[in-house]
């Protein structure tokens, strides 16, 4: 029987996705828009088998996390009108230490490659819509480069689509991981934006000035103004997180040392580097930059903080089938 293996890379938004009005389909109150990073993926196979079964770097999965698994597959089975069942082997590429999240990478290379072993042939839109199902930001490592997730009126248009249609930019960027700690966090991102949209008295302030930071980000980067996509980024993460203090109970992804890369980042900038960050349901910063500058500006980093863990990554590419 043959087996199907994909890879999808990661993405970090520009623009966040903090909030669904449909937990069901999963449709975000507001547009998004990523970059789809060349350095973390996944890379998963999938197999027709007698019984769905999932490994995941190395270990069988069970329980709570494989019922989850299965109703994923159940979406898919019932869009391809298919009852088959699959084994699946997922392998998360992320440097160990890196503290970046591997569900939309997990959830995009999930999708293309069983519903390839479903015997479907699917359309990236097609694709990206799936994928949304699993997890909202997996709809947009579907595809390359810059990518923005249109929310749409219902499950058949909210979907990411590509900035370029050659899924390359020819703005020159980059992020820099920095991890200020690898544990796993108190609050899942998929918790921490439902008690937000619930709770927050902020959270409607956010969704709107999303609208304005969208445009504003499109034509930074049809300007290749790196400045200008950094400040917009930047500002953008920080009303992201400015919800979760309005909570009931209020919360926060911040850590001390969260504080300190982000003072360490400003100073930088004072001195002349073009750099900014975002940051999103976790501690971890990732710095904007030119890829130009990525390699000097990770010095200055280690410099200010030597005992923390720095990845550099560029664009990267769409979900890709690599073998079947
Ligand atoms: C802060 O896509 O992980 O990273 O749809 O519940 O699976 P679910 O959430 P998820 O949330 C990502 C939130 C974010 C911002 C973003 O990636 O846009």
């Amino acid at each position: 029987m043959s087996s199907y293996t994909a890879i999808a890379h990661t993405n970090i938004a520009l623009i966040k996705y903090w909030g669904k009005r449909d937990a069901t389909y999963i449709l975000p109150y507001n547009n998004s828009l990523s970059l789809t990073l060349d350095r973390f993926y996944t890379e998963t196979t999938a197999q027709v088998a007698t019984k769905d079964t999932f490994v995941l770097d190395g270990y069988p999965v069970s329980g709570a996390a494989l019922i989850k698994f299965t109703n994923f597959l159940d979406i898919l089975r019932q869009y391809g009108q298919t009852d088959q069942k699959l084994a699946i082997r997922s392998t998360n590429h992320v440097p160990t230490a890196a503290g970046l999240a591997s569900s939309a990478s997990g959830l995009a290379a999930l999708t293309l490659a069983a519903t390839k072993a479903l015997n479907l042939d699917l359309t990236k839109p097609e694709l990206s819509r799936l994928a949304r199902r699993g997890s909202g930001s997996a709809c947009r490592s579907i595809y390359g480069g810059f990518v923005e997730w249109q929310k749409g009126h219902d499950d058949s248009d909210s979907l990411a689509v590509p900035l370029a249609t050659d899924e390359q930019t020819t703005l020159d960027i980059a992020m820099i991981a920095v991890v200020v700690s690898n544990q796993a966090k108190k609050i899942s991102s998929r918790q921490g934006m439902s008690n937000t949209v619930a709770t927050s008295p902020f959270y409607p302030a956010f969704v709107k000035s999303c609208e304005a930071d969208i445009k504003a980000m499109k034509q930074a980067i049809s300007n290749n103004d790196l400045n200008q996509v950094g400040a917009i980024a930047e500002a953008n993460a920080l009303k992201m997180h400015a919800t979760t203090l309005g909570a009931d109970p209020p919360f926060s992804y911040f850590l001390p040392e969260t504080l300190h890369v982000i003072q360490v980042v400003k100073t930088l900038r004072q001195n002349g580097y073009l750099c900014y960050f975002t940051m999103d349901a976790g501690p971890n910063i990732k710095v904007i930059c030119a890829g130009s500058q990525s390699r000097t500006i990770a010095d200055q980093l280690k410099k200010a903080l030597p005992n923390l863990d720095l990845a550099i990554a560029k664009p990267g590419p769409g979900a890709h089938l690599i073998s079947h």
